[in-house]
C-alpha cells in the first residue's frame, strides 16, 4: 500500500492525563497555531506549525483549519442503538420507562431490514457528533450487532458493540435463554471480535433481567476469549437497586452479583453507578472496571446525580456515556453540558480539562485502548475532529470575548453540539463533513 502523508494546520488540544492526578496544567498541551501529521491512518507528528512545517516533504498535502480547534475523537462509552427511535419518551422513570417504551421499541429489530437502517442513522449520527468510538447495546438479536458492525467495517471506524442477553423479567417476544444467548454470542464473537478495529463486548443487560444461569455463561465467555469486554447496568435507579436486592438476596450487594459471576475486570464497564456506595466504588477500582457516566440520562429519567468526587477519590475509571435513549442527546459535548450541572447539584466543579479527559482520553483508559484512541499522541489513531469557532452566529460572537483556551474549551462545551462540528476523521479518513 502506497504511503499516504497528510497534515492539518488548526489550534490543536488534547489530554494528556487525568487533572484529578497531575492538576489541570500537566493535564493537557496546546498549539494555538498546531500542525497535526497522519501517516497511513496514524498520527505522525504533533507540534507547533512552525516547527513542523519546514520538516514536512513539498509534495504533502497541508489543510488549513483557520478559527477552529482539532480534538481527539470523542468516546461514547454507554449507548444503545435500538433505542435511537425512542429519543425523547416521556414521563416514565427507569422501570416503566423499559417496559413502556424500551422493550417495544428494541423488538423491531427482529427485522433485519430496520436493524440495518437503524445502524446506518446511528453511525451517521455518532460521526455527525463527533464521536469515533462508542461501546454500544445492541438488541437481544444478533442481527442488531451484525448490522452495526457491517456500518463500521465499512468506515474502518473503532467501535465496541455486543447483542443483550436477557432470559427474564422482559415480554416473551424479546427474551433469549441462557443457551441461546451463549451460543448467539460466541458466534458474534468469532465473526467480530479482533476483525479491523472492532471488539465485542459480552452484555447481559442489568441483573434484574437475566438468570443466574446467564450470567454465569456471560461470565464463562469473559474467560474463553482474550479481551473481550462487558458491559451492563449498575445503580441507576433506587427501586431497580431495591428489585436487585430481593432477587438476589443471597449476595451483598449490586455490584457484588456481578462480582460473583466474574463480571468485573479490566475491560468491564458499568453504566451509571449513581447509588454506588464506597465499598463498591473500592471494588470497582480494585479490579479495573469502568464507570460511565451518563449525565443527559440520569437527569431525564429522574435517576439521581453521579458522585464524581467518590469515583475520583477511590480511582475508578470513568468514562462519559450518552445512554441514548435513556440519554437525550447523541452529543457528547451537550452531555458534558449537563455533567457540569451534575457537579453544580452537589457543590462540586466540573473544569474543562477534566470534562474534555472524561470525553476522550478518560473513555479510553476506561477501555484500556488509551494506546490507541484518545489523544493526538504519535502512534494513535487518526481519529479525530475539526471543531468549528463559528458553528453558529452566538458561538462565535461568545468565543470572541474569550480570553484564553480553558474558556474557549468551556463555552464549546456549554453552547457547543453537533453544528460545531465541522469534520470528523477516523483512520485519517474524512467520514463526516457539515
Ligand atoms: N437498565 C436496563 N436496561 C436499561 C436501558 O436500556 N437503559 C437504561 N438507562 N438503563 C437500563
Ligand atoms: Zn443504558
Amino acid at each position: 500500500m502506497p504511503l499516504t502523508r497528510k497534515a492539518y494546520r488548526a489550534a490543536l488540544l488534547h489530554s494528556l492525563a487525568d487533572p484529578a492526578e497531575v492538576g489541570i496544567e500537566a493535564s493537557y498541551e496546546y498549539f494555538e497555531d498546531g500542525l497535526l501529521v497522519v501517516e497511513n491512518g496514524q498520527i505522525s507528528a504533533i507540534g507547533h506549525a512552525r516547527d513542523l512545517l519546514p520538516t514536512l516533504a513539498v509534495d504533502i498535502e497541508v489543510t488549513h483549519y483557520p478559527d477552529a480547534l482539532i480534538t481527539p475523537g470523542l468516546i461514547d462509552t454507554h449507548i444503545h442503538l435500538p433505542q435511537t427511535g425512542m429519543v425523547g419518551a416521556y414521563g416514565e422513570q427507569l422501570l416503566d420507562w423499559l417496559n413502556t417504551y424500551t422493550f417495544p421499541c428494541e423488538s423491531q429489530f427482529a427485522d433485519k431490514a430496520h436493524a440495518d437502517a437503524v445502524a446506518d442513522i446511528f453511525v451517521k449520527e455518532l460521526l455527525r457528533n463527533g464521536t469515533t468510538t462508542a461501546l454500544v447495546f445492541g438488541s437481544v438479536h444478533p442481527q442488531s450487532v451484525n448490522s452495526f458492525f457491517e456500518v463500521a467495517q465499512k468506515l474502518d471506524l473503532r467501535m465496541i458493540a455486543g447483542k443483550v442477553m436477557m432470559d427474564r423479567n422482559a415480554p416473551d417476544y424479546l427474551i433469549d435463554t441462557a443457551e441461546s444467548s451463549y451460543t448467539e454470542s460466541k458466534a458474534l464473537i468469532e465473526r467480530w471480535h479482533g476483525k479491523g478495529r472492532l471488539h465485542y463486548a459480552v452484555t447481559p443487560r442489568f441483573a434484574p433481567t437475566s438468570t443466574p444461569e446467564q450470567l454465569a455463561l456471560a461470565g464463562q465467555l469473559l474467560g474463553e476469549y482474550p479481551d473481550l469486554y462487558m458491559q451492563t447496568h449498575i445503580s441507576e435507579n433506587l427501586q431497580e437497586v431495591q428489585w436487585v436486592k430481593e432477587l438476589f438476596p443471597e449476595r451483598k450487594g449490586y455490584l457484588d452479583v456481578y462480582d460473583h459471576y466474574q463480571l468485573l475486570g479490566e475491560r468491564s464497564v458499568f453504566a451509571h453507578g449513581v447509588h454506588l456506595c464506597d465499598d463498591e466504588c473500592a471494588r470497582l477500582a480494585e479490579t479495573g472496571s469502568a464507570i460511565a457516566f451518563c449525565p443527559t440520562s440520569n437527569f431525564f429519567l429522574g435517576s439521581g446525580l453521579f458522585n464524581l468526587p467518590m469515583a475520583e477519590r477511590h480511582k475508578v475509571h470513568v468514562g462519559l456515556g450518552t445512554d441514548v435513549g435513556g440519554g437525550t442527546s447523541f452529543s457528547l459535548l451537550q452531555t458534558l453540558n449537563e455533567a457540569y450541572k451534575v457537579m453544580q447539584l452537589q457543590g462540586a466543579r466540573l473544569s474543562p480539562f477534566k470534562s474534555l479527559y472524561l470525553a476522550t482520553l478518560g473513555g479510553a483508559r476506561a477501555l484500556r485502548l488509551e494506546d490507541k484512541i484518545g489523544t493526538l499522541q504519535p502512534g494513535s489513531d487518526a481519529d479525530f475532529l475539526v471543531l468549528d469557532y463559528n458553528a453558529t452566529p452566538l458561538l462565535g460572537y461568545r468565543l470572541k470575548q474569550a480570553k484564553d483556551i480553558a474558556e474557549r474549551l468551556f463555552v464549546l462545551m456549554t453552547l457547543g453540539d453537533d453544528r460545531t462540528v465541522a469534520q470528523t476523521y477516523a483512520a485519517g479518513k474524512l467520514v463526516h463533513q457539515r
